[in-house]
C-alpha cells in the first residue's frame, strides 16, 4: 500500500479537475454508429489497446494513463441477435450479454441483465445500458458503452494484434470526436512492458476501487 501513494494522488488528482458532462449525451442517440455491419467478421479475440473516458472533460490537456494490463477481449454470437462479450484480464473477468434490438441498426446493441464473472462481484452496480459499434474494420474496432445507471460514456478501442498502429488510433479519436465524444480521459493499455508484479497488480486493483469510489462521491456531489 505505501509504495501506492504517488499513483493514488494522481488519481485523485484526475478526479478533482474532471466535470461531468452526463445531460449533454443522454442516451448516446446520436452519436452515429454503424447501421450495417457484418457480425461474423467482428467475433473473436481482440485485445483493449485504449479506453476514452468521455466524460471525464479535463481542463486543457487530455490527461493519459498508461495501464499495466492487457485485457483479451473475446465476442462471441449466441444466436441471431444475441452476442456476448467476455473481457479477461489478469484481474479476472466479465462476460456482457448484448441483444440487437434493431434490424436496421446492427451496431446498436441493448445490454441484456447484469454481467457475469468474478469482476462483476467487485462492481458496485453493473453495466446497464447500451453498446454501440462506432467502428468496425479487420484489424481493429471501437465499442462505445454508454451506461444508464451513472451517466458514464466510455468507448473501448480493440485490435487484433496486441499493438494497433499509431495512425489508427489516431484517426479513431478524431472520429469519436467527430461525432460529439470528447477525449477526455485515456487509458492506454498493452504497451507492452514487463509483465506486472503481484505487488503492482494490487496497487492498481487498490487504486482502481479507490478511484471508482471517490468519482461516485464526486457524481453525487454534483447531482445534490
Ligand atoms: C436473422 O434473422 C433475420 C430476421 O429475423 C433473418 O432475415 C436472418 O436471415 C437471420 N440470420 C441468421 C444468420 O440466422
Ligand atoms: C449469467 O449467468 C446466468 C446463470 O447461468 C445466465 O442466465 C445469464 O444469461 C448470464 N449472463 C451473462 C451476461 O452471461
Amino acid at each position: 500500500m505505501a509504495n501506492c501513494g504517488g499513483i493514488t494522488i494522481l488519481a485523485v488528482m484526475v478526479i478533482m479537475v474532471s466535470h461531468k458532462l452526463a445531460a449533454a449525451f443522454q442516451d448516446c442517440h446520436n452519436i452515429n454508429s454503424q447501421h450495417s455491419l457484418d457480425l461474423d467478421q467482428i467475433m473473436g479475440d481482440w485485445y483493449a489497446v485504449e479506453i476514452v473516458r468521455h466524460n471525464r472533460i479535463v481542463e486543457k490537456n487530455t490527461i493519459s494513463t498508461v495501464l499495466d494490463v492487457c485485457p483479451v477481449l473475446r465476442l462471441i454470437r449466441d444466436d441471431n441477435t444475441t452476442i456476448r462479450l467476455f473481457w479477461n484480464e489478469k484481474k479476472g473477468d466479465l462476460i456482457y450479454k448484448f441483444q440487437q434490438p434493431k434490424a436496421t441498426h446492427a451496431g446498436f446493441w441493448n445490454c441484456v441483465g447484469p454481467q457475469n464473472g468474478t469482476l462483476a462481484k467487485l462492481m458496485k452496480k453493473p453495466f446497464s445500458g447500451t453498446v454501440q459499434v462506432m467502428k468496425a474494420v479487420s484489424s481493429h474496432m471501437v465499442l462505445t458503452f454508454c451506461s444508464r445507471t451513472d451517466d458514464e460514456i466510455y468507448s473501448v478501442l480493440m485490435s487484433r494484434n496486441r499493438k494497433l498502429q499509431h495512425n489508427d488510433v489516431k484517426s479513431v479519436n478524431s472520429m469519436l470526436e467527430r461525432r460529439g465524444l470528447p477525449r477526455g480521459h485515456v487509458e492506454e493499455m498493452c504497451k507492452g512492458s514487463a509483465a506486472p508484479t503481484a505487488n503492482s497488480m494490487g496497487c492498481l486493483a487498490t487504486t482502481t476501487v479507490l478511484t471508482a469510489s471517490l468519482l461516485m462521491q464526486f457524481v453525487s456531489n454534483l447531482r445534490y
